[in-house]
């Protein structure tokens, strides 16, 4: 059943040529995300309590001693929603929750608002596969330089974040890398990355009310200022989005094929292309990789220093 809603009511000051350069260009717009009863401390804090174990990620860098800066995997340890907030608010640690519809109907129906409005004020745009994620970060955490598959937008809710926007070209990004992305063999937060590359980004601070969307696969990091930030990423695809995934996929396995079939015949590596390309195009390789079991070895924790207390290590499965 239809719902009966206003479009037009999450952009807050479109411009005509945002639709112009839809897909082509950095935009940096407004929206009126921020004043959103579903993003509250209030709110945030019941999604937090509500969300299933494998709806979440809690992370830091923060290891005891003088241990690595690693990438850890935590839980939330029975906290209460503004616990876990304040928690995030004095701690070095991020949360991630990735289908917050399943916890609250309502940030599913935003979700589908939001690309509905974008359909309405661009033309012939259509989108699907939208995906929210909610982030909770602590001041001063970062993202590393990466690139990512689907059509990506980043919305500033709270707080401010630094983002730096990098050409989807050598050096910033091989050709390779890429591919290798596309076919799941790159971890996205694993490509070259040195300070020389700023000199090419675009910067841009991210307040309440703006967000970005940047074309497709263009690297990016962000760097939270100091407070803390809560954010929102939505992930789409659309036709030619899923066309540049396939022409991608197929170079990649062609690439594969050169390296390691050099003797095969020339049917080969065309055959195989015509079979990644059919899969991409089947969309059988979008989803995303299956995630591997990850070890939980701290447990979220306002009392301990960056709010991360370890626990003995465990293993949790998707
Ligand atoms: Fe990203």
């Amino acid at each position: 059943m239809m719902r009966d809603i206003t479009t037009g009511h999450i952009m807050a000051d479109w411009k005509p040529e945002y639709a112009a350069g839809w897909g082509r260009e950095q935009l940096m717009m407004r929206h009126n995300l921020h004043r959103s009863e579903l993003f509250t401390n209030e709110a945030l804090a019941k999604l937090l309590e509500a969300v299933e174990r494998q709806d979440y990620h809690v992370n830091t860098r923060s290891s005891g001693a003088d241990g690595p800066k690693r990438r850890r995997e935590g839980e939330f340890g029975g906290l209460s929603g503004m616990e876990l907030i304040d928690a995030v608010q004095k701690g070095d640690i991020w949360i991630n929750l990735r289908a917050p519809q399943k916890a609250n109907s309502a940030y599913g129906d935003l979700l589908e608002d939001i690309f509905r409005e974008f359909e309405m004020r661009v033309p012939g745009l259509k989108t699907y596969r939208h995906i929210m994620t909610i982030l909770i970060s602590s001041p001063n955490v970062y993202v590393p330089y990466h690139a990512d598959v689907p059509g990506q937008m980043l919305w500033q809710i709270r707080g401010k974040k630094r983002v730096w926007v990098y050409p989807a070209e050598p050096p910033y990004l091989p050709q390779p890398a890429i591919e290798k992305l596309i076919l799941g063999e790159l971890h996205e937060t694993d490509m070259p990355y040195s300070e020389a590359l700023d000199n090419g980004a675009n910067v841009y601070d991210l307040e309440p009310g703006y967000m970005l969307y940047w074309p497709l696969n263009l690297p990016h990091r962000v760097e939270n200022m100091d407070c803390l930030n809560v954010s929102i990423t939505t992930e789409h695809y659309t036709n030619d989005i899923r066309t540049s995934y396939a022409v991608h996929y197929a170079n990649g396995m062609l690439r594969k094929a050169g390296f390691s079939n050099l003797k095969h015949q020339e049917g080969g590596p065309v055959a195989l292309a015509k079979t990644g390309l059919a899969a991409a195009v089947k969309f059988s390789g979008l989803h995303r990789k299956a995630e591997k079991p990850y070890m939980i070895d701290f447990k979220v924790d306002p009392s301990a220093p960056s709010s991360v207390s370890d626990i003995t290590p465990y293993e949790v499965r998707k």
